[in-house]
């Protein structure tokens, strides 16, 4: 896909991927609104950043997306894309009624939040010329986590609502396209992740994704190399050796 020229929201884009990839598109071209809950954060990001944008979203407020959505568009009026990046990981001891919150909270913003804001995109997205749908999955979409087994669902049932996504659009203007990232630096799951050395450098990440990104037709999946084991694990045969791998340790 071309960057430069291009409107596009980031979910999630005060942190970690989501303010990786809002700088990286900011760099070539695009106008970029970040978006997340905490005012303080998206500031920073665009002090940092002059001439990007940022809007205060819950995307777990279904009351307040349709608001949310309509000021964004009436700002931003040649808006043509969504970067669906905004996410919880929790760690669940699945053997007792206490994780439920948790479960519960992953569900609503990880599943039913990028659902319901694509919702409200899509009909002003479909005027646009050329418009794009990223979806944030992960590549324990492909081979769960069994310690965040609501988180490892959620990617599992995005990547399967991104299948059906792309083919109900397919032949409007709107592409469907999903990213699915391996471990990476970032404070997803605490502090400790974004210096864990088992993790991938936030920098190197985004540098790949956006070379393939960059790709035109963009490609429908963006997986980096560190992500294929675990994206085609099943085709290659490796699910129960795989699977057993990442679930030999629990963090
Ligand atoms: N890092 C990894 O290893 C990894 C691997 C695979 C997939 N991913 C995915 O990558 C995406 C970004 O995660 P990250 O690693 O960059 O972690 P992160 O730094 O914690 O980013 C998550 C972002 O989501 C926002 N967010 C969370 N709940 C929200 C809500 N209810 N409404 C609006 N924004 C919300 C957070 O901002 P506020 O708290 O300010 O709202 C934060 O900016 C997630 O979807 C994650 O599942 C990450």
């Amino acid at each position: 896909m071309k960057f430069e020229g291009r409107t596009l929201l980031v979910t999630g884009g005060a942190s970690g991927i989501g303010r990786g990839l809002a700088e990286a598109l900011h760099a070539r071209g695009a106008k970029v609104i970040v978006a997340g809950r905490r005012a303080d954060l998206l500031s920073a990001v665009t002090a940092a950043n002059p001439g990007m944008a940022s809007m205060v979203v819950d995307v777990t407020r279904a009351d307040a997306i349709a608001d949310f959505a309509a000021r964004l568009i009436a700002a931003h009026p040649v808006l043509d894309g969504v970067i669906n990046n905004a996410g919880i990981m929790r760690k669940e001891d699945v053997a007792t009624p206490a994780h439920l919150d948790d479960a519960e909270a992953t569900v609503v913003t990880n599943l039913l939040g990028p659902i319901r804001l694509t919702a409200h995109l899509l009909p002003h997205l479909l005027t646009r010329p050329r418009a794009t749908v990223i979806n944030v999955t992960s590549g324990l979409a492909f081979v769960p986590l069994a310690a965040t087994p609501t988180y490892s669902a959620t990617k599992a049932a995005l990547h399967s609502y991104t299948q059906s996504l792309r083919h109900r659009l397919a032949g409007t203007s709107v592409e469907v396209v999903e990213l699915a990232p391996p471990y990476v630096q970032t404070m997803l799951l605490g502090e400790f992740q974004a210096t864990d050395p088992n993790a991938m450098p936030l920098a190197a990440f985004v540098a790949e994704v956006m070379a393939i990104l960059a790709q035109e037709p963009t490609p429908a999946e963006v997986i980096v190399e560190r992500c294929r084991a675990l994206r085609h694990a099943a085709e290659n045969g490796a699910y129960a050796t795989v699977f057993a791998g990442l679930n030999a340790e629990h963090f």
